[in-house]
């Protein structure tokens, strides 16, 4: 069991990676050189962005201290990771002190990202080299899904699969076990990819803007595509790593392919390493005006020049090809320049990963897990050649670099291929074990119980059934909700329990704002109310089901999103979920029953006798009122969304399966559905009179607007029970007709309105 961690080295990485290990609740020592340095590593954690960190607090489980003082206390934690300079004599010597500063049975790790593994361990005693392996985070340790490890061949199993399930359950990580290569699979396949598009830079056929257009979203990869990527990981970090790669690789026409640019070394040597210095592939500046520009490099003169439209047309007319497999076959097909560019480039790329990856990895399922989880791809190269088929890759890469099918087709396709077939596998990359993306699997097994186009019923097993929401960005519409009553009709007949999840990147953006906006200008007032009406006995449903109900958020889960999951027997929480009623933010108030829920939750924790209201509805008032959204899962407990007895997954793809698991265990439990609320204890006048007073200050202090006031006052008015001259009793219906209400007229008001349109547009809220 891994209870306690050290750090050695409180440098980017390292200090990162004990904060990650600190949000798992596990305390972390954090050495460096100095004392100073280590605080000073801890502190720059503690200010970047995003936070490493899931709550304000978690940093606290960090104690830092230098080598000299801090060796003592090695021989108390359970494993030591090594973050230090990517130096093999810095990083030998340091384990030279580290043998004899351990207890015998404690893991070692290096989180070096290219000096051979094995080679660090040399001359360490027999016990240290058993339990000793590399694992490499990526960077940002806590958001990037990907960890790979790598034993060597003394590595005892014992200590490969304690770190697996730690870094899978504990931290969340995605795990691959790489073999020990230079720079293992991740870096070596990135970059090989890399290295071809920066040589294509040089010769100036295409530019920078069309190379970033063309390979981020449209074939599936993240926006920052290649060289917005660079820029944040860092020019110097690229050739370090190129470098290795071409020193390393033990196959001399391999290593020919690591070979830069002379542009690119120009760039380091004049500090152009990208956002570290400011500058690199891009430059943001200030115009005359004080509006930010961002500039692009001339590769020729190193200068900076305003960024070039691109010109792509099929870009955009593949746009609307939802399926990434197929839109990237339409465009490597194509006879215009994006074609032209990604069968020179991504056909030769493909070729490589599968002429390599029997070196590098145990499969081939791996080298698509790495690309996914460590760069954010939506499909790793196997998967890619199989969406463009395999047979037109190989076709494509002879005409343009005969050299990497010398030894004819690689041997991967060779031993898959049957006659006739032209791809690895019929879809995506398999779970890696049978507890992850369960839903996916049933669906994969036909268990689909009912669907229409924004969700499903899916069959999970053992008597649990899941409502799966699939709109865009899942929204919350007329489909979901009806999914959501089936589900519960559907459970309470013929199943034990229902979980609502997904696993797809966020659990719901909330209500569909369109919808509202557009009912809203044609003034369809019935209609809103039975929307609302209908939202609000949907989530009541949900919590008074004969069976549990277990909501399983991920991701962004907001406004509606949310008040699904306040209104879930049990919620099942990934650690990265971004959870609130943030309804404020566009001009409403939570009206699905959030905003009663809280007033109920507030009321129910006073203490047994107490009648001060204040406290605890002040701070539920505060929550929706600054329209709180928590920075991770344990945050939102933090926060008071989720109560004690809520729980959280930090590995995404367990979610589900941790939620199937908490629904089986309520059953176990003897579940029996919570009693009505009939009388929830509400402030009355005086609570809305010192709420108001609140609302009041901030507006005449400037920090809220003229809306905002009347929102709050909206607001108070509800959460103190509504225009009562005492405290009082009132029933669960009556806060729901409050809020809908407050939500009915706030929609008439014109600032509302803008507010929503803003948002609808940019994605962010407006302050009017
Ligand atoms: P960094 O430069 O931010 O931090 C290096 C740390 O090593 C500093 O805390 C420094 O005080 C310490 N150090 C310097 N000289 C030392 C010496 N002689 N003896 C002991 N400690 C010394 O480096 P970064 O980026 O955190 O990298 C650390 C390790 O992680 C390296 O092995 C690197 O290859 C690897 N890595 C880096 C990634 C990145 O994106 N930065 C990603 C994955 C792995």
């Amino acid at each position: 069991m891994i209870r306690s961690v050290a750090v050695l080295g409180a440098g980017v990485m390292g200090a990162q990676i004990a904060a990650h290990v600190a949000n798992a609740g596990v305390p972390a020592l954090l050495l460096d050189v100095t004392p100073e340095a280590a605080v000073e590593g801890l502190k720059r954690a503690r200010s970047l962005k995003p936070d490493p960190f899931f709550t304000p607090d978690s940093w606290k489980l960090v104690t830092t201290g230098s080598f000299e003082q801090g060796f003592a206390r090695l021989s108390e934690v359970d494993w030591i990771i090594e973050a230090i300079v990517e130096k093999l004599d810095v990083k030998r010597e340091l384990f030279a002190r580290v043998d004899q500063a351990r207890r015998p049975g404690s893991i070692v790790s290096s989180n070096t990202s290219g000096i051979p593994v094995h080679a660090i361990a040399e001359g360490r005693s027999d016990d240290f080299r058993r339990h000793w392996l590399g694992t490499h985070f990526f960077n940002p340790p806590r958001y990037l899904h990907l960890l790979e490890i790598i034993p060597t061949e003394e590595t005892s199993r014992a200590v490969i699969d304690e770190v697996s399930s730690f870094a899978d359950h504990h931290l969340g990580k995605g795990v691959v076990i790489a073999k020990d290569t230079p720079n293992f699979i991740g870096n070596h396949l990135a970059l090989a990819g890399v290295v071809q598009l920066l040589s294509l830079v040089a010769t100036g056929e295409y530019s920078i803007e069309e190379i970033d257009a063309i390979t981020g979203p449209p074939i599936g990869r993240p926006k920052s595509a290649t060289f917005r990527t660079l820029d944040l990981a860092g020019i110097d970090i690229l050739v370090h790593v190129i470098r290795n790669l071409h020193e390393r690789l033990p196959d001399e026409k391999a290593r020919a392919r690591f070979v830069l640019p002379p542009f690119v070394e120009q760039m380091l040597a004049k500090g152009l390493i990208g956002e570290k210095s400011g500058q690199g592939f891009y430059k943001r500046v200030k115009g005359a005006g004080g509006e930010s520009e961002i500039l692009t490099l001339d590769h020729d003169t190193l200068d900076y020049r305003p960024r070039k439209p691109v010109k792509l047309p099929s870009l955009d007319a593949a746009n609307a090809i939802a399926d990434t497999g197929e839109r990237i076959k339409t465009l490597f097909n194509g006879k215009d320049r994006v074609g032209q560019f990604l069968r020179s480039t991504l056909a030769p790329a493909l070729v490589y990963a599968a002429n390599v990856s029997p070196e590098i990895a145990y499969s081939p399922d791996d080298v698509d897990r790495v690309m996914r989880w460590g760069f954010g791809w939506e499909l790793g190269p196997f998967e890619t050649a199989d969406a463009i088929g395999i047979g037109r890759v190989i076709e494509v890469a002879r005409e343009v670099d005969p050299d990497l099918l010398a030894n004819g087709t690689p041997a991967v396709w060779r031993a898959a291929l049957e006659p006739g077939r032209d791809r690895l596998r019929d879809g995506e990359v398999a779970p890696a074990a049978s507890d992850l993306l369960i839903l996916r699997a049933a669906r994969d097994r036909s268990k689909v119980v009912k669907k229409n186009p924004g969700a499903s019923l899916v069959d999970l097993g053992d008597g649990v059934l899941a409502v799966e929401f699939h709109s865009k960005m899942n929204a919350i519409g007329g489909d979901t909700i009806q999914m959501l009553q089936a589900g519960v009709r559907e459970a309470e007949r013929n199943f034990a329990a229902l979980v609502v999840g997904n696993e797809g990147l966020h659990f719901s953006a909330g209500a569909n704002l369109m919808l509202v906006l557009l009912e809203a200008q044609e003034e369809n007032w019935d209609e809103l109310d039975l929307m609302v009406r209908t939202f609000q006995q949907t989530t009541l449903a949900l919590r008074y089901a004969a069976v549990p109900v277990i909501v399983a958020p991920a991701g962004l889960t907001l406004g509606g999103g949310c008040e699904i999951a306040l209104h879930a027997d049990r919620v099942q929480i990934a650690g990265e979920t971004y959870l609130g009623l943030v309804e404020v933010g566009v001009g409403l108030i939570p009206a699905g029953g959030g905003t009663k829920e809280m007033v109920a939750r507030a009321a129910e924790s006073m203490l047994p006798g107490s009648t001060d209201f204040l406290p605890s509805i002040q701070r539920a008032f505060e929550t929706i009122g600054f329209a709180k959204t928590s920075a991770s899962g344990h945050d939102a407990i933090r926060i008071g969304y989720l109560r004690p007895v809520d729980a959280v997954t930090m590995n995404r793809d367990r979610l589900i399966s941790d939620a199937k698991a908490r629904a089986l265990e309520r059953v176990r439990e003897g579940y029996t559905a919570p009693p009505r609320r009939v009388a929830i204890a509400v402030g009355g006048g005086s609570v809305a009179a010192t709420l108001k007073l609140g609302v009041h200050l901030a507006w005449k202090a400037g920090r809220i607007s003229d809306h905002d006031k009347l929102i709050g006052r909206k607001l108070a008015t509800i959460m103190a029970g509504g225009d009562l001259p005492h405290a009082a009793m009132v029933s669960e219906q009556h806060l729901l007709d409050l809020e809908r209400e407050a939500f009915l007229s706030l929609l008439a008001e014109a600032k509302t309105r803008e507010r929503i349109q803003h948002t609808l547009k940019t994605g962010k809220p407006l302050r009017n």
